[in-house]
């Protein structure tokens, strides 16, 4: 059925009519012009679409927009700015944790859960919660140590 859905979108009120089944994705991608989450496998296997819904990280390839009312949605454009990075995102740049990028806005709102529900974790712990997202370039290492240079950061940001 075909109806009016309003939720938030990263912080700011967003209401899209959209047939209930429309996935969150192609609402993303296709009506909001938000093209950070990606289309990999469109079988939630591959984390390339993550997004957060309620602080849960979620396969937006897998999301019905009619279960999304009234909640609170936020995908990579939500997570920092140019001017105003998320820890993440400089850890990332600045240990060039990527290649191709593809799976990078996936993975950054993974780690964003991760250091949400558990800001001191492990490297297991970095890779468990990981172990969703696909890439295909093989840059684990390196988003391991993003993370958890962002967690250190964070942390002592915390403190201060
Ligand atoms: S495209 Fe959604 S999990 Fe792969
Ligand atoms: S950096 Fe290319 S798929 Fe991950």
């Amino acid at each position: 059925m075909r109806r009016t859905i309003e939720f938030t979108l990263n912080g700011r009120a967003t209401s899209v009519e959209a047939e209930e089944t429309e996935l969150l994705l192609d609402v993303l991608r296709g009506r909001l012009d938000l093209f950070g989450a990606r289309f990999g496998c469109g079988a939630g296997q591959c984390g390339a679409c993550a997004v957060l819904v309620d602080g849960a990280s979620t396969a937006a390839c897998q999301a019905e927009i009619g279960n999304l009312a009234g909640k609170q949605v936020l995908t990579v454009e939500g997570l920092g700015a140019p001017d105003r990075p998320h820890p993440l995102q400089t850890a990332f740049l600045e240990l060039q944790a990527g290649q191709c990028g593809y799976c990078l806005s996936g993975i950054l709102i993974g780690a964003k859960a991760l250091l949400d529900r558990n800001p001191d974790p492990s490297r297991a712990e970095i890779a468990d919660a990981l172990d969703w997202h696909l890439c295909r370039c093989g840059v684990h290492n390196r988003v391991m140590d993003a993370v958890a240079l962002a967690a250190k950061r964070m942390r002592q940001g915390a403190a201060a």
